[in-house]
């Protein structure tokens, strides 16, 4: 199996997909294995498990981002160790983003690096987080600081997975997606349009994630280590960042990424081409799909403080990504302090 042209690794995405894993994984050369798994899709890792020929080792752990932590992959170091894993052991991961970025640091670092294998459950573990070969843990001193990039073996996504997924984590993906969107251009941005008003059940979820694949790994595959282009996927996210802290963190990052958008296509207007008809789109669609548009528990100044500490620890200027056009997204664009203040005010009421 040779991949995905652009990424270089194969992303499987499909309904049964889990019953593959072994087929995926021997055609990658690997036959020997070991499954760590989030608990709450134990049920999902057996059945990664019981693809291979013969007994893989299976080990589940407590998750959730408060366990995304080097206590937690510690034990993950434990477990691995006690598994007799070894360079010729691929580990496979199983769970969203947490178990992602979790089990597939311990891999790109236990021994100096051993195979991983993505089993993504959650939409923003299959439309993100597991794109992109970004792993890490969080640090008291703040989210994802110790980390590494490495690539994995494959990537798997089973759609059948969504459907025990509850409807406001499935939100978190969706913001997202209408970030991938906006950076891919009309036709995908009307294909949401489209399918906002249906069901989750009715979804083409395989076709959809397929084109959230691609455009992540169009972008990243420019950058790899995020040294220039990657940025463009941080669309929203300058405002969305500032927004979780300030609410501290009563708004997730989903949400806070949807009033990112919204907020970076208000900074747009006053900036360049993105039209007024662009914008009312945006937030008809954060709309049609739940995903708020205003927040009123923000405080303006806390906001923007929120980002120029942010700014401050990069050792940069404020740059915002702002969209000219759908499917046109630039990056490095100063704006002023009052049209910031303003996009931020907006979006408190
Ligand atoms: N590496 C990257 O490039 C990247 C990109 C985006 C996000 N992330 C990271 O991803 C994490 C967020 O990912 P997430 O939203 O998937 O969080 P998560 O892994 O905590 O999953 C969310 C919840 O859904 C549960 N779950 C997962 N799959 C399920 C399923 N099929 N059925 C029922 N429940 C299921 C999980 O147990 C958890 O409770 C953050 O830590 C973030 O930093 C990383
Ligand atoms: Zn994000």
């Amino acid at each position: 199996m040779s991949g995905d042209p652009v990424l270089g690794y194969p992303v499987v995405v499909g309904p049964g997909a889990l019953d593959r894993v072994a087929a995926i994984a021997r055609g990658r050369g690997h036959r020997r294995a070991v499954v760590l798994a989030d608990a709450n899709v134990e049920s999902y890792a057996r059945r990664a498990a019981a693809s291979f020929d013969g007994a893989v080792p299976l080990r589940t752990f407590t998750l959730g981002e408060e366990r995304k932590t080097l206590t937690t992959l510690g034990s993950v170091y434990d477990a691995l160790a006690e598994l007799e894993v070894d360079r010729g052991t691929l580990v496979v991961g199983v769970g969203g983003g947490v178990a992602g970025d979790l089990f597939g640091f311990a891999a790109a670092t236990f021994m100096r690096g051993v195979a991983f294998l993505n089993v993504a459950t959650s939409l923003v573990a299959m439309v993100d987080a597991a794109i992109g070969g970004k792993t890490a843990i969080d640090l008291p001193a703040g989210k994802n600081l110790a980390g590494a990039f490495a690539d994995p073996v494959a990537v798997v996504s089973d759609v059948r997975a969504l459907e025990t997924l509850p409807p406001a984590q499935i939100r978190e993906g969706l913001g997202e997606m209408v970030k991938h969107a906006v950076l891919d251009g009309e036709a995908a941005f009307a294909q949401l349009e489209h399918w906002a008003s249906e069901s989750f059940e009715r979804w083409p979820w395989a076709e959809l994630i397929e084109r959230n694949v691609g455009v992540k790994a169009a972008v990243v595959a420019r950058d790899r280590l995020e040294r220039g282009d990657r940025e463009l996927l941080n669309l929203g996210h300058t405002f969305a960042h500032a927004f979780e802290r300030d609410s501290r963190y009563a708004l997730s990052h989903g949400n806070a990424v949807a009033l990112g958008l919204r907020a970076a296509g208000i900074a747009a207007r006053t900036w360049g081409p993105w039209s007024d008809r662009d914008q009312q789109r945006l937030v008809a669609l954060l709309r049609a799909l739940e995903l708020p548009t205003s927040y009123g528990g923000l405080d303006v100044g806390g906001v923007l403080s929120a980002m120029r500490a942010d700014k401050k620890r990069r050792e940069g200027r404020l740059r915002f990504v702002l969209p000219r056009a759908l499917g046109d997204v630039v990056s490095g664009i100063e704006i002023d302090d009052k049209e910031v203040r303003e996009a931020v005010e907006r979006c408190t009421r």
